[in-house]
């Protein structure tokens, strides 16, 4: 039995992934992390499961196989660095983390010989998505890029992590350095870069569009979630994955997907 600790329990992607762990058969939910202030603490986030305040965290994980993260950068950011010295195997959701905090925990699943799993879309429409972008930018090298993303008024970090490892791939394809983060003003032509835009509007869960334009032609490259169960299914098959591990090595979702 995988015994999973999921921390945002309580929030959008938290709460589906917390059910989805309780209806396969090899897993069992253990606890929940929720912040101090949210008022959930000490409650359940299920029947006979507990919230834990972020405090305690070493309490939370004494008896799990796998904590998943799905809460703040700001909070993820604090609550990771404790994870590892606890002997719990991670797989992280949360977006916006920073390169310095990635690189400091990297270290930390080495050092403390566990094996981790960190991804900003646990979709398999995502994760194609992606290597699709690495294809079309290989064969369409000198043609514009520019990507496009949507998601709902309450998302907190724009752009998406969706998007950042679109342009990121994209950039060690081609060697474009320069992000541009939306336009205006006078910007004179554009130069060799790529561009983002993030939309925030409604309760859309989630829209990545590349775009590959030559001048007489165009490639558009389009991911919608429709339901955010998308996540949560990807979120379940990393946590198996990375249960059965022990490479203290921090592992991309196309690895667990084998693309
Ligand atoms: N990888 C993916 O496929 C994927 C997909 C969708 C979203 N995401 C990312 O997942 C994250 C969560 O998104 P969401 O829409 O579910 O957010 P959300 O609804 O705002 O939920 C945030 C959760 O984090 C908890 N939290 C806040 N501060 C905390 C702290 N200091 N310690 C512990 N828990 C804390 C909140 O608890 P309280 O209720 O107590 O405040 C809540 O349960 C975001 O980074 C989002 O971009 C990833």
């Amino acid at each position: 039995m995988i015994r999973v600790v999921v921390g945002g329990a309580t929030g959008r992607l938290g709460s589906l992934i917390c059910n989805s762990v309780r209806q396969q058969k090899d897993m069992q939910l253990v606890g929940g992390i929720v912040s101090q202030a949210g008022g959930h603490a000490g409650g359940e986030i299920a029947p006979g499961v507990l919230a834990f305040g972020a405090d305690q965290i070493a309490e939370a994980l004494a008896n799990a196989d796998v904590y998943l993260d799905a809460t703040s950068a700001s909070a993820a950011e604090q609550n990771l660095l404790r994870v590892p010295s606890l002997g719990v195997n991670c797989v992280v959701g949360t977006t916006g983390l920073s390169e310095d905090f990635l690189k400091r925990f990297e270290g930390l699943v080495a050092e403390n010989d566990i094996s981790a799993v960190v991804t900003p879309n646990f979709s398999v429409g995502v994760n194609v998505f992606w290597k699709m972008c690495g294809v079309l930018a290989a064969v369409l090298e000198e043609y514009d890029v520019e990507i496009i993303e949507t998601h709902h008024d309450k998302k907190k970090d724009a752009p998406s992590g969706t998007a950042l490892k679109a342009a990121q791939i994209v950039s060690e394809v081609t060697g474009i350095e320069k992000m541009i983060h939306g336009r205006s003003g006078v910007t004179g032509a554009r130069g060799r870069e790529i561009g983002i835009h993030s939309i925030r509007a409604g309760d859309v869960v989630g829209e990545h569009t590349i775009i590959f334009a030559g001048n007489k032609e165009r490639i558009e490259l389009t991911h919608r979630a429709h339901s955010r169960e998308a996540f949560a299914e990807g979120a379940v098959t990393a946590i198996r994955w990375v249960s059965a591990r022990r490479d203290s090595k921090v592992h991309s979702m196309a690895e667990v997907l084998g693309l």
